[in-house]
């Protein structure tokens, strides 16, 4: 794939979001599926973007861990003596293994291949015989350090030294959901998987409610009422859409100790879909979330995981309701997943073709949009 297959596809794309919301149609089917366009997407997005890799509460204690992938640099991102959240180059410094996997604790970095080792400050701290070696001098190793922030308890990383601050550009974000108080959210289960589609499909899937009755007809579907949807014009780093309901679970609405949400917000559900791959679903009393990676145009890595309100998390009851909702929220997983592999196989068909988005799909307006304004730019 040529980086002139890529360049068309980002005017293809420009060219479909200079319409007018109510002309709108979907994406150009080769964004989905193109080498070129994901390797463009790796250059002006991942690698400049802040991603959310978790949550802080999961790396509670001194030497917890979690890693990522930033297009093709591994991370780790720990919590160091001081209670500080570092996140470093997760590539040994010597013949450059990855060195930790998945997300664990512990008390130094010791590289799987030689045993050279870490301190949790990113120092090298031991290298197994290399006295004689007299060129060799461990002070002079440390492992480069990541950009790391939290944001509402999100940890979230770039590669770009230049950044402004996530709590810079989430500003208008923070002040909308301010009363749900989301920074203390205590996270109460995570989980990986890896669906075959390509991610922003998935992004997508999660930013619009349209599909809601139909793909979702055998669980969520006939309970949703899109008629109650609100969903407002995107900002330039997120775009939300909300709903006000009666929840069907007592964990959806405010508990009573709840003092921070009045009125009707005690009842609203937010899906925020923060740019480029971190989408939550905030309600009065629970929330769960994906944060994807992509693995190739056509897998995608999902950080699969919720939790409780503060008011909910000593609640015995409130973790039976947990339970059940993780086990609706399962079944609505594995809908999306058909949902979405349908659509990965659709858009390489010859005679795919966008058509109108509907006003439910604002939000997928705004993620295009966003592309379109990133990528290719430089
Ligand atoms: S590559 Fe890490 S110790 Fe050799
Ligand atoms: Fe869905």
């Amino acid at each position: 794939m040529s980086t002139e297959a890529g360049s068309d596809l980002v005017r293809a794309l420009r060219a479909n979001c200079e319409r007018p919301f109510g002309d709108a149609r979907s994406m150009p089917p080769g964004v989905y599926t193109s080498e070129a366009f994901l390797a463009l997407e790796q250059r002006d997005v991942f690698r400049n973007e802040w991603l959310c890799v978790g949550r802080a509460s999961a790396l509670a204690q001194t030497g917890d861990y979690l890693t990522a992938q930033i297009a093709d640099q591994p991370v780790v991102v720990l919590r160091e003596p001081g209670g500080e959240l570092r996140a470093f180059s997760n590539v040994c410094l010597h013949r450059m293994s990855v060195l930790l996997e998945g997300r664990g604790n512990v008390r130094r970095i010791v590289c799987p291949y030689h045993a050279w080792n870490y301190s949790l400050d990113g120092k090298l701290a031991g290298a197994p015989l290399m006295e004689r070696q007299s060129g060799f001098c461990k002070d002079q190793y440390a492992l480069p350090a990541v950009r790391c922030e939290t944001w509402q308890g999100w940890i979230y990383v770039t590669l770009n030294d230049h950044a402004p601050s996530v709590a810079t550009q989430l500003a208008g974000l923070t002040s909308l959901i301010e009363p749900y108080g989301m920074t203390d959210y205590i996270e109460t289960f995570h989980e990986e998987h890896v669906w075959d589609t390509n991610w922003k499909i998935l992004a997508e899937n999660f930013m619009e409610s349209y599909h809601l009755p139909m793909l979702h007809r055998a669980t969520v579907g006939p309970h949703s009422k899109l008629e109650e949807m609100e969903c407002p014009p995107g900002l330039p780093a997120f775009n939300y859409h909300w709903i006000t309901k009666e929840a069907t679970l007592p964990i959806g609405n405010a508990h009573p100790a709840n003092t921070r949400l009045e009125g009707h917000w005690r009842r609203t559900t937010a899906l925020l879909a923060i740019y480029p791959t971190h989408l939550v679903t905030l309600t009065p009393g629970y929330f769960w979330y994906l944060i994807l990676q992509p693995q190739g145009v056509g897998r995608v890595h999902i950080r699969f995981g919720g939790g409780l309100a503060p008011e909910f998390i000593d609640d015995p009851k409130a973790a039976e309701y947990m339970g059940t909702l993780k086990a609706l929220l399962d079944e609505v997983n594995a809908e999306d997943r058909r949902g979405v592999e349908a659509v990965f196989r659709g858009v390489h068909a010859p005679l795919a073709k966008p058509g109108h988005l509907s006003h439910l799909e604002r939000p997928n307006y705004d993620f295009a949009r966003y592309l379109a304004h990133r990528i290719g730019a430089a």
